[in-house]
């Protein structure tokens, strides 16, 4: 682990937000958002589009301003998002925001640029993501299901506590949704707390330990999938998304 602060004590949970805010203009695109991720835990934001999800995220990495209160191993959240790799928090973007002028290794060490170990922490990721044989090539030149995963290998090469996705199941097939969440299942059991934005019902159903539903910017439900799932104020929102998703 390379943040710069130790694990916090049992029973405070890696990310707890309470009462986030985020207007735009007039818009109150999050309102009064509440959730905690714990330890090792796969923590899913859903909701259709335009509920939210992105700007929550994009609050906890400190894209955009907000109120109220957002916790790290229960102390505050770096107002600046270089400082998040320092907490031991790790992202992927819904536009992936690979260097395309980059081969996939040096994408990779983006994160990891300067360190001793560098290549061999490179090495890893490319390995466990399937892309060793790729390393020296263009990254633009990969499939999409490709580009995600050498974006996925990106953000766990700081060898995060806490990984952020945002919709890695957008755009991927069934094959490779089944891999993501092999890969999501063994970063959390290797003790990484997961917090992901997924427009995508069925695959976090099977793969979170608990769902957070938002609908026009606010919590509508949240629990463990079976609870989530057999909610009407879900089945409401997601009316005609979930046929299409
Ligand atoms: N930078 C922005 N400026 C103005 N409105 C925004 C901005 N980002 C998002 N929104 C609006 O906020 C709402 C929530 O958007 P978003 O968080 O992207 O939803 P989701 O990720 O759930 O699809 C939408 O109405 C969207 O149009
Ligand atoms: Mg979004």
């Amino acid at each position: 682990m390379y943040s710069d602060r130790p694990p916090a004590a049992p029973g405070v949970p890696r990310l707890s937000v309470s009462d986030l805010t985020v207007r735009f203009g007039g818009l109150t695109a999050v309102d009064h958002v509440s959730f905690d991720v714990g330890d090792g835990e796969v923590v899913a934001l859903i909701g259709p589009n335009g509920a939210g999800k992105t700007t929550v995220f994009n609050a906890v990495c400190a894209l955009v301003s907000r109120s109220g209160q957002i916790l790290i191993d229960g102390a505050p959240a770096p107002r600046r998002t270089a400082q998040l790799a320092a907490r031991g928090v790790a992202r992927t973007l819904q536009g992936l925001g690979l260097f395309d002028g980059l081969t996939v290794a040096e994408n990779v060490a983006v994160p990891v640029s300067g360190e001793a170990d560098a290549p061999s922490r490179v090495a890893a990721q490319l390995e466990a993501q399937g892309l060793t044989a790729d390393a020296d090539r263009p990254v633009a030149s990969l499939s999409y299901p490709d580009r995600k995963r050498v974006a996925l290998a990106r953000a766990l090469v700081s060898e995060p506590r806490l990984l952020l996705l945002d919709e890695p199941a957008g755009g991927l097939g069934s094959e490779d949704i089944a891999a993501l969440s092999d890969t999501v299942r063994s970063i959390a059991a290797g003790g990484c707390s997961v917090l992901l934005v997924e427009h995508h019902v069925d695959f976090v159903m099977d793969l979170a330990d608990r769902i957070v539903v938002l609908d026009f910017g606010s919590v509508i439900a949240q629990g463990p999938p079976a609870e989530v799932q057999d909610d009407p104020r879900v089945e409401e929102a997601y009316l005609g998304v979930q046929v299409a998703s």
